[in-house]
């Protein structure tokens, strides 16, 4: 077959880029023990008190933003005490997360940091969900913040309002509602430093838990869930809906086809 210059080019760009992927040169591209133990999860995790931590997160915060807060107020910890492997982490990357992703109000960033340090230091995938849910849950029915800064950058009364929610969008929302100020302002930047240091706190306590071999609290799921995920979820009749956020705070009313078991139901929309 006769190829043209430009797809004699063409076919060896995508060699090329095949080559960055996978390995074309094995020699080069075999790792050293210590890359290999970097790439490596989990690496190994050290009690730290929680209060420390929720003081660093909430600094950090002003620094790089709620991911970034939380990952860095635990991981610099362990860095500064023991070095490499953590003292190497890019910690700077985490500042992606901030507003829910580039200020798309998704994923609140610091549940998207304590999620990321917990992918770090747990073991098993059961494990690493199950860390992750129970900071998540807290963070949907807690009055957030109740972090009061020992060095406040902006000394406040600051009030509380419950997110219901893992989205920074209603999160943000509900507190602006709840405390009349304005989003991205100075008050909203200091009450999302507090929120950090909560979640920083609440991160440690779950990962020294289990370091500590001590049961974790139980958190309790909103009933809810379970209840629509009975016919929505995996194993239900509907297999239509996937996740574990709190079903109600979005879907705040059902079409009138919806099937009674859920209108009679208590505690039910
Ligand atoms: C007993 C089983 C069952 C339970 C429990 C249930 N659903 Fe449904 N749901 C259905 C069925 C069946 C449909 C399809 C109805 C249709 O044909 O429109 C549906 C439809 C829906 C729809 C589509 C729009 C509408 O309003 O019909 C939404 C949204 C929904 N369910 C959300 C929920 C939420 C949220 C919960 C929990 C609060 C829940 N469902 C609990 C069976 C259930
Ligand atoms: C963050 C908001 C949010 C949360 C939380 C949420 N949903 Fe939804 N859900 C949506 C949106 C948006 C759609 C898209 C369709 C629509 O507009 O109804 C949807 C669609 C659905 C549908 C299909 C609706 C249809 O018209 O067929 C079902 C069923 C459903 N959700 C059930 C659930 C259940 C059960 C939960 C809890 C486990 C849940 N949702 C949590 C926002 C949400």
């Amino acid at each position: 077959m006769q190829l043209t210059r430009r797809e004699a080019f063409s076919a060896a760009g995508i060699a090329a880029g095949v080559c960055i992927l996978s390995s074309c040169a094995p020699a080069e591209r075999k790792s050293t023990q210590s890359e290999t133990g970097r790439d490596m999860v989990p690496w190994p995790y050290h009690e730290l008190d929680p209060e420390t931590t929720a003081e660093r997160a909430y600094h950090y915060h002003y620094d790089g933003h709620c991911m970034y807060g939380v990952f860095k107020g635990i991981v610099w910890q362990l860095a500064e005490r023991y070095g490499e492997p953590y003292r190497s982490f890019p910690c700077s990357m985490m500042t992606y997360g901030a507003g829910g992703v580039a200020s798309w109000g998704s994923l609140c960033g610091a549940l998207n940091g304590a999620a990321a340090v917990i992918a770090l230091f747990a073991s098993a995938r059961e494990q690493q969900v199950s860390l992750t849910s129970q900071v998540f849950l807290w963070y949907e029915q807690a009055e957030l913040p109740v972090y009061v800064p020992v060095r406040p950058r902006l000394d406040m009364p600051m009030p509380g309002s419950v997110a219901r929610s893992v989205l920074c969008h209603p999160s943000v929302a509900l507190w602006s509602k709840a405390s009349g100020y304005p989003v991205a302002g100075k008050e909203h930047m200091e009450r999302c430093a507090r929120l950090t240091a909560d979640t920083a706190r609440r991160t440690v306590i779950v990962l020294n838990e289990r370091v500590s071999g001590q049961a974790p609290r139980s958190m309790i799921a909103d009933p809810q869930v379970g209840r629509c995920n009975a016919c929505h979820g995996r194993d239900g009749e509907q297999k239509d809906v996937l996740g574990r956020m709190a079903c109600g705070s979005c879907h705040t009313s059902l079409s009138d086809r919806h099937p009674d078991t859920l209108a009679t139901a208590p505690n039910s929309l």
